[in-house]
């Protein structure tokens, strides 16, 4: 544990990493190894716009999605930031038509409700930003009167709970699929097309369904007008696409274009902090250095994200696809088996639901780094009469209060002069020494949200860069979809024509064919 110099501030942002286990000693280890490993480089490379997802040959760059109007950024030698406002252009258009009632339904009626279908990339980082900015004042005063819903999972019962109370005459769906080809989101599509068709006739779809993708050719034969498509690039991976018409079109629905730019303008404070920042002073590459400390030198495989904002409740299942699609790889970049892990297990609940459920593993079974996240300013302060404290300084207590129990523990001697039993003593004992960092922030608006959003989002990617893997493709999900695609067919087979289950192992053809029965 260090004391001093180990904190950084950022634009209303503060880090503190002073119980991490690293000296000022590490530190300089740590900055030496991102030298080596080329750091700066890589992350120039990226916002240069160089191929640097080699697997898949393009570019990363999702930082251009929330560039400036007038900036320049390049992708195969063509600046792709006019192609970025033209698609925000359009959402802004769109999404006001929608809200102020000149877009209509079918029968004329507003378009008050969105559905937005998608799922992995095209489905958490837009949850995540729409569950925190739900009780921003600024942005709930903008969302009065609209819902927005996300439908992910290919199972029925998310069908049924989406469209539960909704009509499909005051609804917009959203299909989302940078590929358009991924099966849980077309059949959910194909499923609410069904239910508007039903309900408002098949010509009802122009006026109800619109789409985002970068395969504009397939929106199309799926039936949604191109004029009703938002395009994105091939250069912005999934996991990274919140700040594409991914995120935009959806939230802008809900909440107006105005809150969206700030939450974009956020993401790319950061973005110009993380280009230009000395590395002790540059937030994402301090995280990312130290979870790389942690995971390689220290071998602990897990991170916990402890956001104490009930409105990051969904912070954490996107930073678990951010994260572990990205850095958790089995070869280097150029296809080399690598000799160490990469990647750590990400979860998290926002404090102080965890510290109910499971801080007692982290307080005194196995050891893991965990990110404190708070606020100075709640976005709904509640102040009761007579109470010691307000309600967020209650929550905020237990924010500055488990940092410390991590770190320091409680030792034998401490209980003994407290006169605890003696054999509860062992029981009582926390070892401390237990890694944490804080990050407080000054309130959770658009803006700030966007800013947590990016600060992640390139932490990420400098422990990928570290550690010499690409973090930018995700080869390891293909398998499962095959091995699906087979399963499939066999249970088509089965209904259908009445086809016994053959061609996979003993295992899974006792389970399949007990399912058929
Ligand atoms: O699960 C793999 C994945 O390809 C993710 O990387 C992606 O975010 C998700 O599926 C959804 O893909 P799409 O946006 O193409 O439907």
């Amino acid at each position: 544990m260090c004391a001093r110099n180990f904190d950084s501030d950022f634009d209303g942002i503060t880090l503190d990493y002073s119980r991490q286990r690293a000296t000022p000693g590490t530190m300089d280890k740590l900055y030496n190894l991102a030298e080596a490993a080329h750091l700066k480089e890589k992350i120039d490379r990226m916002f240069n716009g160089e191929h640097i997802n080699s697997s898949e040959n393009r570019s990363v760059l999702h930082v251009a999605l929330r560039a400036p109007r007038d900036a320049v950024m390049q992708s195969d030698g063509k600046n792709v930031v006019p192609d970025v406002w033209n698609v925000l252009d359009k959402i802004k258009d769109f999404s006001e038509r929608v809200r102020n009632g000149s877009w209509v339904g079918a029968t004329g009626k507003a378009l008050t409700d969105v559905i937005s279908v998608g799922i992995g990339g095209s489905f958490l980082g837009p949850l995540f930003v729409h569950t925190a900015l739900q009780t921003d004042p600024e942005a709930s005063k903008c969302a009065t009167g609209r819902q927005l819903r996300f439908l992910a999972n290919v199972d029925p019962i998310d069908v049924a709970r989406n469209i539960a109370g909704l009509k499909p005459e005051t609804t917009l769906v959203v299909v989302v699929s940078k590929t358009f080809t991924t099966a849980e989101t077309m059949l959910n599509a194909r499923t609410l097309r069904a239910w508007i068709s039903k309900e408002l006739g098949p010509s009802a779809v122009a006026k109800h369904m619109v789409a985002v993708s970068t395969n504009l050719t397939l929106v199309e034969k799926f039936g949604i007008d191109p004029n009703n498509a938002f395009a994105f690039w091939d250069w912005v991976g999934g996991r990274y696409s919140v700040c594409s018409a991914v995120g935009v079109l959806p939230l802008s629905l809900q909440y107006g274009f105005t809150v969206v730019d700030k939450f974009l303008k956020g993401a790319s404070s950061i973005d110009q902090h993380f280009y230009s920042a000395p590395f002790e002073k540059n937030l994402p590459v301090l995280l990312g250095l130290l979870s790389v400390w942690n995971v390689s030198f220290f071998g602990y495989p897990a991170r916990a994200i402890l956001p104490y904002s009930q409105a990051l409740e969904k912070f954490a299942p996107h930073i678990q696809q951010v994260s572990m699609e990205s850095n958790g790889k089995g070869v280097s970049i150029d296809g080399k088996p690598l000799p160490f892990e990469t990647g750590e297990i990400d979860f998290g609940e926002p404090g102080t639901n965890g510290q109910h459920s499971f801080y007692q593993l982290i307080h005194q079974g196995r050891v893991i780094p965990c990110d404190f996240i708070g606020v100075v300013k709640s976005q709904q302060p509640v102040y009761l009469e007579g109470e010691v404290v307000n309600n967020h300084d209650e929550l905020m207590s237990n924010f500055f209060a488990q940092p410390d129990a991590l770190a320091y523990g409680k030792t034998p001697e401490e209980l003994q002069k407290e006169n605890v039993q003696q054999h509860l003593i062992p029981h009582k004992t926390f070892s401390g020494n237990r890694p944490s960092l804080s990050l407080l922030l000054s309130s959770l608006d658009a803006y700030k949200i966007g800013q947590l959003l990016a600060i992640y989002e390139h932490r990420v990617a400098v422990q990928g860069f570290i550690w010499g893997i690409n973090s930018f493709d995700q080869w390891g999900v293909e398998l499962g979809k095959s091995l699906a695609t087979q399963v499939r067919k066999q249970l088509h087979a089965s209904r259908v024509k009445g086809e016994p289950v053959e061609g996979f192992n003993f295992s899974t053809t006792t389970m399949l064919t007990k399912y058929l029965k």
